[in-house]
């Protein structure tokens, strides 16, 4: 099932309280029958959503939910005078948001895809992501830059700029760095990664696809299934967050770093990227297609390049590569 039916979202909408439901409550409340009820957990099950079976009593969710919703995001982006056109395809589960929005028509719209759960989420370096059902944002953008494919340099650290922004927006800012070129951290661990893929340039305007994994509601403590540390916003803020918010922020911040990025570069974001730079002053690995490289970090330079110093003195800008901190 990629799209939720209106049973299905009415059905979910009455369980978000928490509360245990039996199968002739819900069958009334929704017209239908409790076999009816029966396909529907049962579909939603599939999914991937833990919903508990209480022998004599019903239904109830394991842990809340607030669906994505597109009347919510449109409504909370319309609250910050987004003026742009934007299409948005919401699943509640698809093999990934990236894959999809290549797959689509080109148009000058901004287009954006989220998913409740992908099957086939893709990271960096051919990775998979992990995406659980109604946790987390998978959320990919199409945006259509006014700026040819060779001034893209520091776009990846652009966007995550644009996700702390985001981030802060709702006062969530503790101690979440940006580790070049495209992750956030908390406490040494990660909270988000950005995927960036190009796919094409034409009479100076060039399409990229924006991929944001973003840990939001997961508690990551219960999983242990992942090679390296990572967090989620519960984590840091105890809270249960609604996406829908979060999600038009993240939409409003990184069109407006996008915009100012394609009119003069990764320049002007400099000074903020040196607040938030996790690497900064750190002994580190860069592994490339080359080779790995080991050094000291010194920041980046105005194309959005990390400078590293190896131990021979000599420094090296890198546009590529997988940073971590040396042991
Ligand atoms: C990384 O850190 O390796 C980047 C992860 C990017 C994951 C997101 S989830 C939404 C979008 N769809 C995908 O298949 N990948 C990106």
């Amino acid at each position: 099932m990629e799209q939720f039916s209106n049973k299905h979202r009415q059905l979910l909408a009455i369980l978000s309280d928490g509360s245990c439901y039996s199968g002739t409550t819900l069958g009334e409340k929704l017209d239908v029958s409790r076999t009816a009820i029966w396909k529907y957990i049962s579909q939603i099950d599939k999914l991937g959503l833990k919903i508990k079976r209480i022998p004599h009593k019903g239904y109830q969710l394991s842990s809340p939910l607030i669906l994505l919703d597109e009347r919510l995001i449109r409504q909370k982006l319309a609250h910050t005078q987004f003026k742009k056109s934007v299409n948005f395809y919401l699943y509640a589960s698809l093999g990934s948001t990236s894959r999809f929005l290549k797959a689509l028509p080109l148009s000058s719209d901004l287009e954006i895809c989220c998913a409740e759960g992908q099957t086939q989420g893709k990271g960096r370096y051919g990775r998979n992501w992990f995406s659980p059902f109604g946790e987390n944002i998978y959320f990919s953008g199409r945006w259509l830059l006014n700026c040819c494919f060779s001034q893209l340099s520091g776009l990846s650290l652009v966007v995550g700029l644009g996700v702390l922004s985001a981030l802060k927006s709702h006062q969530i800012s503790n101690e979440i760095k940006l580790k070049w070129p495209n992750d956030l951290l908390w406490k040494d661990q990660k909270l988000a990664g950005i995927l960036i893929d190009v796919l094409g340039e034409t009479n100076g305007y060039t399409q990229v696809i924006i991929g944001l994994g973003l840990n939001v509601n997961t508690a990551t403590q219960q999983f242990n299934i992942l090679d390296r540390p990572w967090c989620s916003l519960f984590d840091i803020t105890g809270d249960h967050l609604d996406r829908n918010g979060i999600l038009a922020s993240l939409i409003y911040f990184i069109d407006k770093f996008l915009q100012q990025f394609s009119e003069s570069g990764f320049k002007g974001f400099m000074k903020f990227w040196r607040e938030v730079d996790y690497l900064q002053n750190k002994w580190i690995t860069v592994s490339q297609p080359s080779g790995n490289l080991h050094g000291f970090a010194n920041g980046v330079n105005a194309l959005g390049q990390l400078c590293i110093t190896d131990s021979g003195g000599i420094k090296h800008y890198l546009s590529i590569g997988d940073a971590s901190l040396s042991a």
